[in-house]
C-alpha cells in the first residue's frame, strides 16, 4: 500500500477509466513498488509444439510458479503454484470466468455447464448437481460392467486370433457407450456400430480439439463457413447430433408424463435412471436449448476424459509388471469370477490408488483455463482484469519440489489406509477433478466407471504393447491423447494353477505335507 496506492485508489473512486490510471502510474513509476510476473522471453515457439504443456514445463522449472508467456498481441499467466491454484479454484472463484475456453466450445456445448459463466452457470449446477446423487451412481455400476463385458468379449475375440487391439480407440467407444446411456439414455453401441451418430460424434470432438490448438479461428471467418468442406461436415454433425438430442428429450419428457412416481432428492425411474431423466421428472424449468447444451457438455465431459484414464492407465501398467500382478491379486481376492458392485468400490483400494496415480501423471485436462474478471492478487504479484489464466495441472503433478521421484509410477505413493486423495486433503498439490465450485460433478461417476473398468480388464487379460507398436508418444487437444494409439498385445490370463511341487523341493514340500 501506501501513499500511491492511496492516490491511485482515491483516483479511481473518482471515476476515472482503469486504463488511464494504470498508463498514469507506469509513467510515474508508482507501480515500482509491486513484484514484476517473470516474463518467459524468447519462448514464443516453444508453445508450438504438439504437446503445448510439455514446454511449459520447462518454462515452470525455471521461471517458476507464476510467468507469462507473449506471443504477438497475446498474452498468458502459467500458474503452476498450489496456493494460486487454490486461489483462483475456489477463494476467489467468483473472480475469474472460463475465458478462452468458453469462446471455442461454444459451437458445441452452447451455454451448457463446463463454458457456462455467472447466473446460468449456477442455475444449471444447481439442477445438475442433484442428478447424480448416490443412489444413481450405484445403479450405474450395472451399466459399467455390463459395458467393459462387451469390451472384454471383444478382446477375447482378439486374443484368440492372435490379433492386436488399438486401445486408445476402444476405450474411446467403452466410455461413449457408458456415457450415452447414463446422461440420456442412448445406446451408441459404439462398440461394434462405426457409422451415423458415432461417426457425428467423433467429428464434432475433433473440430473442438483442433479449434483448441489452432492459432487462428478460421472457423469465425464468414465466407469460410459456407464453403469449407470441413466445416460443412461438422455443421452436418451437429445438426446430426441435435435432432438426436431433441428426439432423445422428446420421448424421456412422454415417459416422464406418463408416470406415477413422486419426485423427491433420490428419484429414479428404474428403466431409464439417466440424468435427463432426472432433470425432466424434477420439473426443472429450462429450455430445451439449453438442456441440449448440457446433455452435450455431461456426453463430451464425461466420455474423453475416462477414455484417457484408461488409455494412460494400460499404458503405465504396460511398463510396470509388478503393479499389474498386485492388481490382478486385488481383483482375484475382492471380486473373483462376479460382475463388479457398489460395495466392491472402496474394497478394490489398489485399484483406486493405480487410477489415482494414472490421473497424477496424465491429469485429464492437463491445463485449467481462466479468465479474471477483475484486478487480483497472485501471491505477491497484481494481476490486472482480462488475463488469461492457464492453471498447469500438469506441472502441480510433476513438480520435483513437490513429488519424491515425480516422474515414477508409483500407486504405492498413496497409502491404501491413507484417505482417497484428492485437492482438499493433498492441498492443491493434486487436482484430478479441479477445485472449488466449479469442481467435476462426474468424480464419483468417472471414479466407479474407471474402477469397474481396470478390475474387469485386468482380471480377465494381460496386457503388453504389441510387438512393433509404435513409440508411444503425447498430444493434446481437451484431453491427452497418443500420437499412433496404443497399439497391446492381448493374452487370456490362465488363472495361476496350483503349483506342482518341484523335484528338488521335494523334500521339502513332503516333510511339510507328510507325504510320501
Ligand atoms: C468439470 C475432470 C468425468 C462432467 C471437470 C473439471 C475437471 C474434470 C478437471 C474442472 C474443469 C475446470 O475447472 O475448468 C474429469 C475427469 C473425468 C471426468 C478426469 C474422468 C476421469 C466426468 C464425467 C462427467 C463430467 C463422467 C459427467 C457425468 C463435468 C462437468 C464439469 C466438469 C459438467 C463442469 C462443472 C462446472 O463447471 O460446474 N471435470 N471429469 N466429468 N466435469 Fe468432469
Amino acid at each position: 500500500s501506501g501513499f500511491p496506492s492511496r492516490l491511485r485508489n482515491g483516483l479511481s473512486k473518482l471515476g476515472i477509466p482503469h486504463d488511464i490510471l494504470e498508463a498514469l502510474f507506469n509513467w510515474t513509476g508508482a507501480n515500482e513498488g509491486y513484484p514484476k510476473i517473470p516474463e518467459a522471453k524468447g519462448a514464443v515457439n516453444a508453445i508450438r509444439s504438439e504437446a503445448f504443456f510439455l514446454p511449459l514445463y520447462e518454462l515452470y522449472l525455471t521461471y517458476g510458479g507464476i510467468f507469462r508467456l507473449t506471443f504477438g498481441p497475446k498474452s498468458f499467466l502459467i500458474v503452476s503454484d498450489p496456493s494460486m491454484a487454490k486461489h483462483i479454484l475456489k477463494d476467489n472463484s467468483k473472480g475469474y470466468s472460463k475465458g478462452i475456453l468458453a469462446e471455442i466450445l461454444e459451437f458445441v456445448m452452447g451455454k451448457g455447464l463446463i463454458p457456462a459463466d455467472g447466473e446460468i452457470w449456477r442455475v444449471r449446477r444447481r439442477a445438475i448437481v442433484p442428478a447424480l446423487h448416490q443412489k444413481y451412481v450405484a445403479a450405474m455400476i450395472d451399466l459399467f460392467g455390463k459395458a467393459t463385458d462387451r469390451l472384454c468379449k471383444k478382446l477375447d475375440t482378439a486374443a484368440s486370433e492372435g490379433e492386436d487391439a488399438e486401445m486408445e480407440s476402444l476405450f474411446s467407444r467403452l466410455t461413449l457407450d457408458v456415457i450415452g446411456k447414463a446422461v440420456f439414455n442412448y445406446d451408441f453401441d459404439s462398440l461394434t456400430n462405426d457409422t451415423g451418430i458415432v461417426e457425428a460424434v467423433y467429428t464434432v470432438l475433433r473440430e473442438a480439439e483442433d479449434r483448441s490448438v489452432a492459432p487462428i479461428p478460421v472457423w469465425e471467418i464468414p465466407i469460410w463457413k459456407d464453403i469449407s468442406p470441413r466445416l460443412k461436415k461438422v455443421n452436418a454433425a451437429l445438426k446430426l447430433i441435435n435432432d438426436t438430442l431433441d428426439d432423445l428429450i422428446a420421448i424421456c419428457k412422454r415417459m416422464v408424463d406418463e408416470e406415477e412416481l413422486q419426485f423427491h432428492e433420490e428419484y429414479m425411474n428404474e428403466q431409464d435412471p439417466s440424468i435427463l431423466h432426472f432433470l425432466l421428472a424434477s420439473g426443472d424449468d429450462v429450455s430445451s436449448k439449453q438442456l441440449r447444451d448440457d446433455l452435450m457438455t455431461m456426453l463430451i465431459a464425461g466420455h474423453e476424459t475416462s477414455a484417457a484414464v484408461l488409455t494412460w492407465t494400460f499404458y503405465l501398467l504396460s511398463k510396470e509388471p509388478a503393479v499389474l500382478s498386485k492388481l490382478q491379486d486385488e481383483v482375484d481376492s475382492i471380486l473373483g469370477d462376479r460382475f463388479p458392485t457398489i460395495g466392491d468400490m472402496k474394497k478394490l483400494k489398489y485399484t483406486a490408488r493405480v487410477i489415482n496415480e494414472s490421473l497424477r501423471l496424465y491429469p485429464q485436462p492437463p491445463v485449467l483455463i481462466r479468465r479474471s474478471l477483475e484486478d487480483d492478487v497472485l501471491g505477491k504479484y497484481p494481476i490486472k482484469r482480462g488475463e488469461d489464466i492457464f492453471i498447469s495441472v500438469w506441472n502441480l503433478h510433476h513438480s520435483p519440489h513437490i513429488w519424491d521421484d515425480a516422474d515414477k509410477f508409483n500407486p504405492e505413493r498413496w497409502p491404501l489406509d491413507g484417505p482417497n486423495p484428492n485437492e482438499t486433503n493433498q492441498d492443491y498439490c493434486y487436482l484430478p477433478f479441479g477445485g472449488g465450485p466449479r469442481k467435476c460433478v462426474g468424480d464419483m461417476f468417472a471414479t466407479f466407471e474407471n474402477i469397474v473398468a481396470v478390475a474387469m480388464l485386468v482380471r480377465q487379460f494381460n496386457f503388453q504393447m504389441a510387438l512393433g507398436a509404435p513409440q508411444v508418444e503425447m498430444t493434446t487437444g481437451a484431453t491427452i491423447h497418443t500420437t499412433n494409439g496404443l497399439r497391446m498385445t492381448v493374452t487370456r490370463r490362465i488363472k495361476p494353477p496350483i503349483m506342482p511341487v518341484l523335484k528338488e523341493d521335494a523334500s521339502v514340500g513332503s516333510s511339510f505335507n507328510g507325504d510320501t
